[in-house]
């Protein structure tokens, strides 16, 4: 997209809100997938980006003649509700342009959303908010994929004194918030007062008014920001052990090109590391980086998109912190890293306890990824829960992560247990573990599996 002598790229979007206000189900109506079904307990654990061109967006929301779009397309990102996610909800904010707020039209704003509302206040954030489930009122008349006036128009008046109600309260809730904010179609001071699109994510009532907004306001508020430039700005997002290309990463590429053979520095628990990008992979338009297996393979990268980077050296990488190009004889990019890497080293809760030399009480956690590992150890240390964790790992379980796990059972036997999410176990570490009496605890949720590991300890007291 070229406006004047500017090139613009992709604002970059990041849904945040309470636990199952219709994240999910708002990006699969947008995609037309099914995401949210195949989510295990019907939860998110994961931030995942997906890319949506332009023109599915102007299909999708027919503009009125004369709107003229500038932005050649939307990077949205999705991230999880539950408390324990912290860690993902502030990383995909960290580095978004712009967010939606989903606000659960029936329940008004929850404890995770005046969560995400102080992490936008303080990150200084623009954002629009959702009202979802506009279809739960009372009497509501489906008007597919209608714009939101239009299929309010079509309501009862009781429908209409229902929603006027239940939207003057969490105007309020948000005023209390410090927020002003306004139905999108009424609001003549966008750069003051917020945006309110009323939705439904599962007929897509407002849906096409979402994204027409997200466009046009993004473009009429920061211009200067969406102006692509050449030099790379890039942050992880996640590491991912995945069965057939070993240990990626995935980036969200914020500005600039990427090519496969470029050298970077990436940040990694051991210090700055250099290498060399094998492969640069990406989901298809609107579909997600997590849904496997179905990579675009790419020479070149423009940005913003959502990018699986293959490379070696890459499992100690820390989310959070930039990727650097390396140019020959340039040294800027060691010292960018080093300095990185001593900003990140508080409140890693992974780097801490990897730290830690003497061997503390507690139980072993290994994930597939470091946002969960997160997670998880995050939800073992939160107050109702209290257990402590010894050493973690990213990857399939090996002979060696079950030995460390075996230190507890002279020490704490209950410890002696490995807390595996999403993770391949090795034959040999298996025969290992049922030899020595580690006990690998599994689930596919965070809370699943804490509570199976609690079931455990329960069951060994007995
Ligand atoms: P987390 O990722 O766990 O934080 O939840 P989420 O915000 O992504 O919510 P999700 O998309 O998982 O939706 C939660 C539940 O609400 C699912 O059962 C959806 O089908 C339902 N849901 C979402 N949007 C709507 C909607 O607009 N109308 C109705 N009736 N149900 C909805
Ligand atoms: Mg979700
Ligand atoms: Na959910």
């Amino acid at each position: 997209a070229i406006e004047g002598d500017r090139v613009l790229r992709e604002p970059i979007c990041c849904i945040l809100g309470h636990v199952d206000a219709g994240k999910t189900k708002l990006l699969d109506c947008i995609r037309h997938t099914n995401v949210q079904k195949g989510e295990a307990g019907g939860i998110t654990q994961q931030i995942a980006a997906t890319y949506i061109p332009v023109d599915y967006i102007k299909e999708r929301a027919k503009p009125c003649e004369g709107v003229i779009i500038k932005v050649p397309g939307l990077l949205v990102i999705d991230t999880p509700g539950h408390e324990s996610f912290s860690n993902m909800r502030s990383r995909g904010m960290s580095l978004c342009d712009v967010a939606v707020v989903v606000v659960d039209i029936m329940h008004g704003l929850e404890k995770q959303t005046v969560e995400s509302l102080a992490l936008l206040k303080d990150h200084n954030v623009r954002f629009i908010v959702v009202l979802n489930k506009v279809d739960r009122l009372c009497g509501w008349k489906h008007c597919p994929d209608a714009p939101i006036k239009k299929a309010l128009e079509n309501q009862s008046g009781n429908v209409k004194r229902e929603f006027e109600w239940r939207l003057s309260k969490v105007v309020t809730q948000l005023k209390e918030n410090g927020f002003n904010t306004a139905l999108y179609y009424d609001n003549h001071k966008f750069q003051k007062v917020f945006d309110i699109v009323p939705t439904s994510a599962l007929s897509g009532e407002g849906i096409p008014d979402l994204l027409l907004m997200l466009l046009l306001r993004s473009q009429a508020t920061m211009m200067e920001k969406l102006t692509f430039v050449n030099s790379v700005e890039c942050t992880v997002l996640e590491v991912n052990d995945d069965k057939d290309l070993g240990t990626t990463i995935d980036v969200v590429l914020i500005n600039g090109l990427l090519h496969k053979g470029d050298q970077v520095n990436v940040c990694t628990k051991q210090g700055p590391v250099v290498t060399t990008i094998q492969d640069l992979l990406t989901p298809h338009p609107l579909k997600e980086l997590r849904v496997k297996g179905i990579y675009k393979h790419h020479k070149e990268l423009k940005a913003a998109q959502g990018v699986k980077i293959v490379a070696r050296g890459l499992k100690y990488a820390i989310p959070g912190t930039s990727l650097i190009v390396v140019k020959p004889g340039d040294d800027l990019g060691q010292s960018e890293a080093k300095r990185q890497m001593n900003e990140n080293e508080e409140g890693n809760v992974i780097q801490e306890i990897s730290s830690l030399k003497t061997c503390k009480e507690g139980v072993y956690v290994q994930a597939s990824t470091f946002g969960i590992l997160e997670a998880i150890i995050e939800h073992l240390n939160s107050p109702g829960v209290n257990v402590p964790v010894s050493g973690c790992n990213l990857g399939p379980i090996e002979k060696k992560d079950v030995m460390k796990a075996s230190a507890m059972l002279k020490r704490k036997e209950e410890y002696a247990a490995i807390l595996a999410f999403n993770v391949r176990v090795m034959p040999e570490a298996a025969v290992l573990a049922s030899e020595s009496g580690v006990k690998i605890v599994t689930a596919d949720t965070v809370y699943k599996l804490v509570d199976s590991f609690n079931e455990h300890i329960k069951r060994s007291k007995e």
